[in-house]
This record gives structure tokens, C-alpha cells and sequence, in this order.
């Protein structure tokens, strides 16, 4: 594998303009260290408008992609680089789009059987009554949060109604359209996804404990603010069908080269899906470089796996 890369310059795109923008240049050095200490050739781009004349001109011949949130994770940077002929790593236009958007990934879940939280969709085009309603039929404590966001940014669980309604109100101000969904209590796990074709395999479960109420932001980037428990320390059963999640929602949603799939498992054993990342955060501290290295490989091999996915969609 190693082999094939040696003779690339890659671009490793981190930075972009999204809400992610700090995560991504964490996720980017991380990725630029690796590929280095590889022995390849490797430099990090930010992108700008011109994306396909920034690698041309800077000599890259495929591009890594660290980017978190906005263009970089809902399908238009790939769509920019399909169009220029570049091979880049992991997940391609429409995966990449279809996952981003928290509402429209769990209605093809739900579709499909698989099990996510009770939610309504709930937009400024939403009457206050249309909200009201929405708030009750979920009840409470319920999770309000943007339809196309990452990072925990803007999620909030809310324990009374005066509180959600607020909250809503002011996560539809900011960002147009939001789900409102069914609080899960027990234990968040995560599984990542890598590899492509016949190699596609879920990465041992994780357990997130973080020393606060949830997995927010300070939670996810603070070191030391969270322990990822790997492997996860639930039954074989429940390991087992978080993994058969993770890897049908990545095959389902037309993942390539690598994915995450947030879950809880509840107090009565039943997991359940909130979410599916196409573009999961490649820090330190992230969580699919811990599971990889729980499963033996190093983060050298993480990193030198999904850049070998852009050459094997
Ligand atoms: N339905 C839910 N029940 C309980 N906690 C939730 C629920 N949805 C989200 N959370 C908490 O919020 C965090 C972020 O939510 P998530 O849907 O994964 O969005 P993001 O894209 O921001 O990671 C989760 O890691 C979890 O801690
Ligand atoms: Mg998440």
C-alpha cells in the first residue's frame, strides 16, 4: 500500500470556513505528521474558491481530506474535486451530503429499519404551534440540535419546556433548520468505519464518559475532559450489534474509506443511532484514531489507509 502512495505529493485539505475550522487544522497537523514520518511528500492547503488551481499549482496529485463541517463534509469540496479529475480520500458527493444533513440521514435510516430517537424536524418556516406540538410529542428531557452542524456545536439537552422552546427558537434563528429529538440515557459509543470494497470493517466500540452532562465541544477537544473507554465495557451482544450498525449505515449511505457512527445504548441493551459522520475527526483526542490503535494498527496506518482510499473508489 505503501508503495503506491510513495511516489504522491499530497494535499491534506484542513482549515475550510465552517464552525470546524479549529478542529480541522488539529485533525490536518495530525494527518501532515503522519504522512511525513511515512516519508511522503505531503503539504497542507487551506482551501480557497479556486480549490483545483490551489493543488495544481501547489504540485499535489491527490488530496487527503481533513476537513470537518460546511463545504468540506457536506459534498462540495468533493464535488469540486470530481470535476477536476483529483482523487481524494474517504467519502464521496453524495454520502458526503446525505450524512451531513442530520434529517434527511435519519429519515433513510428510519426507511431502512434502523433504530434512531423520535424526532421532529422544525425550521423559521414552522409555526409556533407547529413547535409547541413538537416539543410535547417528544417530551421531555429532549435534545435540540442544527440539522447540518458537527462538533456538538449548538447541542443542547433541555430538561423543561420553557427551556426547549428557547432553545429551538434560538438554534432556528441561527441556523434555519433543527431537529428536535427523544433524549437516550445510558452509554454513548461511537464505531468507526474504514477501508473500501471487500475491506470495509467496523473498528472496535468505543465508550465516551465524559466528566460533564454530554459529548460537547469543550468535552470532545479538551484532553482529559472525557474518557474513551476502548473497548467499550458493554456486553459482546451489544458490541456486537453496535458494530453491525455502524457498518450497514456506512454501506447503506454509500460511505467509502471511512465513517463514524454515533450511538447510545440504553438502560434496556437496545442501541440506538444519532448520528453518521463521514468526515470523523482525525485529532489526538478524536475518537476513530483511538479505536484504530485499540485494534492494533498505529496512527501512521490509519492515515495512510484512508489516503489509500482515494484510490480505490
Ligand atoms: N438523542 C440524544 N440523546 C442523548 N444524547 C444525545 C442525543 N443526541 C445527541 N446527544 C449528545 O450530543 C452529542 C452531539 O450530538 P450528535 O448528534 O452526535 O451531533 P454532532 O454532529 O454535533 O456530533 C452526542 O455525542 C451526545 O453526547
Ligand atoms: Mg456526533
Amino acid at each position: 500500500m505503501l508503495k503506491e502512495l510513495k511516489d504522491k505529493r499530497v494535499a491534506v485539505l484542513a482549515g475550510g470556513q465552517s464552525g470546524e475550522r479549529e478542529v480541522s487544522f488539529r485533525s490536518g497537523q495530525g494527518v501532515m505528521e503522519a504522512l511525513q514520518a511515512a516519508g511522503i511528500d505531503a503539504v497542507m492547503l487551506d482551501p480557497e474558491p479556486d480549490l483545483a488551481g490551489q493543488i495544481a499549482r501547489a504540485g499535489a496529485d491527490v488530496a487527503f481530506n481533513a476537513l470537518h463541517g460546511g463545504a468540506g463534509e457536506n459534498g462540495t469540496v468533493q464535488g469540486v474535486l470530481e470535476m477536476a479529475g483529483i482523487p481524494y480520500s474517504g467519502c464521496g458527493v453524495l454520502a458526503s451530503a446525505l450524512t451531513m444533513d442530520k434529517p434527511l440521514s435519519l429519515a433513510v435510516l428510519t426507511q431502512s429499519g434502523f433504530p434512531v430517537p423520535e424526532h421532529v424536524v422544525v425550521s423559521a418556516r414552522s409555526s409556533a404551534a407547529d413547535l409547541e406540538a413538537g416539543v410535547a410529542r417528544i417530551g421531555l428531557p429532549l435534545v435540540t440540535k442544527p440539522a447540518c452542524e458537527g462538533s456538538s456545536l449548538g447541542v443542547e439537552i433541555c430538561h423543561d419546556e420553557e427551556r426547549a422552546l428557547a432553545a429551538a427558537r434560538e438554534l432556528i434563528h441561527r441556523y434555519g433548520r433543527i431537529l428536535v429529538e427523544e433524549f437516550i440515557g445510558g452509554t454513548e459509543i461511537t464505531v468507526g468505519v474504514l477501508g473500501w470494497h471487500e475491506r470495509t470493517r467496523a473498528l472496535p466500540v468505543l465508550e465516551i464518559v465524559p466528566h460533564k452532562e454530554f459529548y460537547d465541544y469543550e468535552a470532545k477537544y479538551t484532553r482529559g475532559a472525557t474518557d474513551l473507554i476502548c473497548p467499550a465495557r458493554i456486553s459482546e451482544q451489544a458490541a456486537a450489534e453496535a458494530r453491525r450498525l455502524a457498518l450497514e449505515a456506512h454501506l447503506l449511505t454509500g460511505c467509502h474509506g471511512i465513517s463514524r457512527c454515533d450511538m447510545h445504548l440504553d438502560e434496556q441493551g437496545q442501541v440506538w443511532i444519532h448520528e453518521i459522520n463521514s468526515m470523523p475527526g482525525l485529532t489526538e483526542t478524536s475518537d476513530v484514531p483511538h479505536e484504530a490503535i485499540a485494534d492494533g494498527m498505529t496512527y501512521q496506518d490509519l492515515a495512510l489507509e484512508i489516503l489509500a482510499s482515494a484510490f480505490h473508489r
